[in-house]
């Protein structure tokens, strides 16, 4: 794909990220944990990943572990021993692999020997092992793997609201009182839920209260998008040239990173059927179209969702139009109530005092084009 879409992107395809990236990884060397709270699709796994990336090639040891893939304590438990120990055996599964080194023959006893001296350590687990034990494992190896191995290490925690759902324990407060005593790790949180993260991490009562520093993530200049729409297109020789088409898909996607991929993408393809070989700005309106029906289904899912209640979806019409939200019928607490629930569920963002924009300018005009 021309301009990827959909999942973290290559370091090539990062745009106006690198600042902010220097900025992380030089945090994260010093030991110190970041928390960063976004809407989805704005691009904190792309860097996060790079970060990693970098900090690999100096020599840290690196994990990640997504929570919107894991649902069990288990899980997470596997999930965080197999990507430590990916670090010095090279594959993806080592606790399966080694568990089940009878069926796997040959290469699974080389792995076995890479992690023979956890074995004698700490202990290596066994598959019986119970889910909290093996998560008390798993939670104390990252310190351990890297003092063993002269490393240090950073780990990724990916959507790190959705541990919450796990349940039987309060995860987050066995979590912290492992972690904060860890020397030789730094930890990544990411999460796509900013109220639940800021709570987390921001809240005096909760458990990661003052771990990390939570860091804004800022929004990426015009001028990178139009450097790099520039060079993309006339890399496939293709003409756009004079700033001001570049510049227009900016500011219809109004700045999200997902929606300007998109743009992009739809126009790409346009050109692609018509044969031309310049981006024009009849193009751009073409592609501008295209690109909102194909996120027709994403926005009527989150209309679906935040729409349960009709209230919601009425306020979120009077946002998108721009009339008053606080009408005299109304109860103005159900009102706070709605745009508070709205914010939660990243479809606004507050802007100032009573002053809110969309997350997604797209479903600002889906949403004033259809309801
Ligand atoms: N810095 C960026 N440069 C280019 N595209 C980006 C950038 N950030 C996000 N995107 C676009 O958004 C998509 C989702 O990125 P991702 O890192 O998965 O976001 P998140 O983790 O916040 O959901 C990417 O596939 C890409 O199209
Ligand atoms: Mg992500």
């Amino acid at each position: 794909m021309l301009f990827p879409l959909g999942g973290p992107v290559p370091e090539s395809d990062i745009v106006g990220r690198e600042d902010f990236i220097i900025s992380l990884e030089t945090r994260l060397t010093e030991g110190q944990s970041v928390m960063l709270a976004g809407p989805r699709r704005i691009g904190k796994t792309s860097i996060a990943n790079e970060v990693s990336r970098r900090l690999q090639k100096k020599g840290f040891y690196a994990a990640s572990v997504d929570f919107f893939r894991t649902s069990s304590k288990r899980n997470i438990a596997e999930s965080i021993v197999n990507s430590c120990l990916e670090n010095r055996t090279g594959i993806r599964k080592t606790l399966n692999a080694v568990w089940d080194r009878a069926k796997l023959l040959a290469g699974a006893a080389k792995i076995a020997v890479k992690v023979e001296d956890l074995e004698l350590n700490i202990g290596f687990p066994k598959k019986e092992i119970d889910d909290e034990a093996l998560l008390e494992y798993a939670l104390n190896l990252p310190d351990v793997l890297a003092e063993k191995d002269h490393k240090r290490m950073v780990i990724v925690f990916d959507e790190f609201q959705d541990a919450g759902q796990i349940g039987g324990i309060d995860i987050y407060k066995v979590m912290r009182s492992h972690f904060q005593h860890q020397k030789n790790v730094a930890y990544l949180f990411l999460g796509s839920k900013e109220g639940m993260m800021q709570s987390l991490f921001a809240g005096k009562k909760h458990a990661f209260y003052r771990f990390a520093t939570v860091l804004p993530i800022p929004q990426i200049p015009e001028e990178a998008w139009i450097g790099y729409i520039t060079r993309k297109f006339n890399e496939k020789g293709i003409e756009a040239s004079s700033d001001y088409v570049p510049k227009e898909i900016v500011r219809l996607a109004g700045g999200h990173p997902q929606d300007t991929m998109l743009i992009s993408t739809e126009a790409y393809y346009t050109l692609l059927e018509t044969g031309e070989k310049r981006l024009s700005g009849k193009i751009v309106r073409i592609a501008y179209e295209r690109a909102i029906v194909s996120l027709t289904p994403v926005f009527d899912e989150i209309l679906g969702e935040v729409g349960k209640k009709p209230f919601v979806r009425e306020v979120l019409r009077r946002l998108a139009v721009g009339e008053v939200i606080y009408k005299d019928k109304n109860n103005p607490n159900d009102i706070k109530r709605a745009i508070d629930q709205l914010i939660m569920s990243a479809v606004i963002e507050k802007e100032g005092r009573g002053k809110y924009k969309f997350v997604e300018p797209m479903l600002n005009d889906y949403i004033q084009r259809n309801y």
